[in-house]
């Protein structure tokens, strides 16, 4: 079992079982999640964000073809001993990292692909009845230089506030199509208390620019709105419609997280993630900012 740390959030799922079309062909025979971004897979930024915010059991809900993400927070007996016998001590701590000792992996099968809102719904037996962190690895959150991790921060306010919290920010008024937009009131500078969310809405019928990203904390009432609720945009059992039931019993704010966030769900964000992440690593950035500067564009 994984051990209780101190967090009121030691729960979180992650839903990884989308086919992953936009980056064909790439995703062809390998899961979208372990495209690597600098030198490690989306899936293994959001599960250290979520350990670092005191999460130690991991919920993926996953599909066919996502066997690469299971074998990856597996231990990989043959390839420890081969370092081991080797000497090679550093590259042998990378590999044992990836899943410390007290961080528990559990799968579950989505077997049909019926929405974000249906992928939560299917680690409910898992979760069981306690808050929980969703957070979908698409959306690479890099936190301030010195400070928190997005997750951390979110679960930060969860013990202030003790009700659900999702990750806003503003995005322009030509982009409310591609996310779930809030509308509220203003707490203070960080927090909105959310009156409205809207999944995917038109710019004309948007109710603000506040955007959600893939970060949620979510209280277990949600799994009976998304239980019970008709399918959503694009026909699918949509998360948000589900926090829009929850909104009608319970508190829920959004909060303007401090920190970074990549769009590795598109081609361009996952490039600007590579090349960013590349200057910001101990030991790649200094050459690589070197070539870039080289390098006519
Ligand atoms: C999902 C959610 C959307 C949210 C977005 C964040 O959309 O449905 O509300 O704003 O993630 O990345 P998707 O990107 O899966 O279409």
């Amino acid at each position: 079992m994984a051990s209780k740390p101190n967090s009121v959030i030691t729960k979180a799922i992650f839903p990884v079982a989308g086919l992953g079309t936009r980056f064909l062909p790439a995703t062809k025979a390998q899961p979208k999640e372990m495209l690597p971004v600098v030198d490690k897979p989306l899936i293994q930024y959001a599960v250290e964000e979520a350990y670092a915010a005191g999460v130690r059991e991991m919920i993926f809900v996953t599909g066919r073809h996502k066997r690469p993400i299971e074998d990856h927070f597996d231990m990989t007996f043959e390839l420890e001993i081969a370092l081991e016998q080797a000497g090679k001590q550093e590259l042998l701590e990378v590999v044992r990292s990836v899943k410390p000792d007290d961080m528990e992996c559990v799968y579950v099968r989505q077997a049909q692909a019926l929405g974000l809102g249906h992928a939560v719904l299917c680690g409910q037996r898992l979760v069981g009845n306690e808050p929980f962190a969703v957070l979908l690895a698409d959306d690479l959150m890099v936190g301030p230089s010195g400070g928190s991790p997005v997750l951390k921060q979110m679960v930060e306010q969860f013990s202030e506030w003790r009700a659900s919290i999702l990750a806003v920010q503003e995005v322009p008024a030509e982009h409310t199509r591609r996310y779930g937009i809030v509308a509220g009131t203003a707490v203070n500078d960080h927090l909105v208390d959310v009156t409205r969310i809207v999944e995917k809405p038109a710019p004309e019928d948007a109710p603000s620019r506040l955007a959600v990203a893939g970060r949620y904390i979510l209280t277990p009432g949600v799994f009976h709105e998304i239980a019970n609720q008709p399918r959503g945009v694009g026909g699918e059992i949509q998360l948000t419609d589900g926090i829009a039931g929850l909104l009608r019993r319970e508190k829920v704010f959004a909060y303007r997280y401090e920190g970074k966030r990549y769009d590795c769900g598109s081609k361009e964000g996952f490039l600007q993630a590579n090349v960013e992440l590349a200057l910001a690593h101990p030991q790649l950035g200094a050459g690589f900012r070197d070539y870039l500067r080289s390098i006519e564009i």
